[in-house]
């Protein structure tokens, strides 16, 4: 028997959260009563420390939410698979298998595929070209990659109940919601700098346009007086948006770029409504 609380992101995800929640769970709802929705899921840092009896996980990336369908659905099966992955595992193969084309596997191949490149790949980046063909290089660890079957299960058993949906945020069920509900919002970062530009999740990348849209699904749920939580890049541009709400500042080290400046010690902010905050 796993118990739950073993349970954390079985994705090694850029721009994931996991070093920051100590940091940002002070400033979220003690409780939720309701249900957690997290729209920018990722690796999933937040839900997986969390553990809400009621989940609503979702983001537009297709391949990491059949991922994250088949950890729930057919954990058993999708160990056996990524065994092979590990056994075959060598360059040449990690570029055969990026190579591959989706249509052609089914929804457990394609689940496998994405943790064994995930898990290989330089620093965990998903990053796609203009066609959506995944375009990461391979990493350059030196410690062999192994399946971590506890931890797939534990994850497993913890997104039991969680409801998991391919979607825009555009589309999140913004009138559904209630104030007994809470919502975490990890979109990508609006960029500090041109060597810390990363918003090629997907292809179509995260607009400043994107930004203003989820700044007014912001302004709608804090009207209808639901709890929410977003985390951005300290950027003036960021802070100008949120002005009228609780903004806390966070400290960050960030290592999703390939060019050495970009990393190190750099601020993120964390917008809050109707949590615990005061203006
Ligand atoms: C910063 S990451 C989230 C990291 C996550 N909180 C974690 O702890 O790993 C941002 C996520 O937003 C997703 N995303 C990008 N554009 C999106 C969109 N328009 N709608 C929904 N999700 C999107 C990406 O696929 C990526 O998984």
């Amino acid at each position: 028997m796993i118990a739950l609380n073993l349970s954390k992101p079985f994705l090694k995800w850029a721009g994931g959260k996991t070093g920051l929640l100590p940091q940002i769970i002070p400033h979220i709802p003690a409780k939720i009563m309701g249900t957690y929705y997290e729209p920018f899921l990722g690796g999933g840092a937040m839900f997986f420390r969390l553990q809400p009896e009621r989940a609503v996980l979702s983001d537009s990336n297709a391949e990491l939410i059949n991922a994250y369908v088949q950890v729930r659905d057919a954990c058993d099966r999708l160990i056996q698979r990524l065994h092979g992955h590990q056994h075959l595992h060598s360059q040449a193969y990690y570029y055969q298998v990026r190579g591959q084309s989706l249509q052609l596997l089914t929804d457990i191949e394609r689940a496998a595929r994405f943790i064994y490149l995930n898990k290989t790949c330089f620093n965990g980046l998903h990053r796609e070209n203009k066609s959506g063909q995944f375009n990461v290089p391979i990493g350059s660890s030196k410690t062999p990659w192994s399946v971590d079957k506890e931890g797939i299960k534990a994850a497993s058993l913890a997104l039991q109940d969680a409801e998991i949906v391919c979607r825009n945020f555009k589309d999140f069920p913004k009138h559904d919601l209630k104030d007994q509900d809470f919502v975490y919002l990890d979109p990508p970062y609006q960029s500090v700098s041109k060597t810390s530009d990363f918003t090629s999740y997907t292809r179509d990348g995260f607009t400043g346009g994107d930004q203003v849209s989820l700044r007014q699904l912001f302004g709608f749920l804090d009207s209808q007086g639901v709890p929410v939580a977003l985390s951005n890049s300290d950027h003036s541009f960021v802070r100008e948006m949120y002005d009228q709400w609780a903004i806390h500042s966070i400290s960050a080290r960030r290592n999703i770029n390939s060019k050495s400046d970009g990393r190190g010690c750099v601020g993120e902010v964390l917008v809050t409504a109707n949590c615990r905050e005061e203006k």
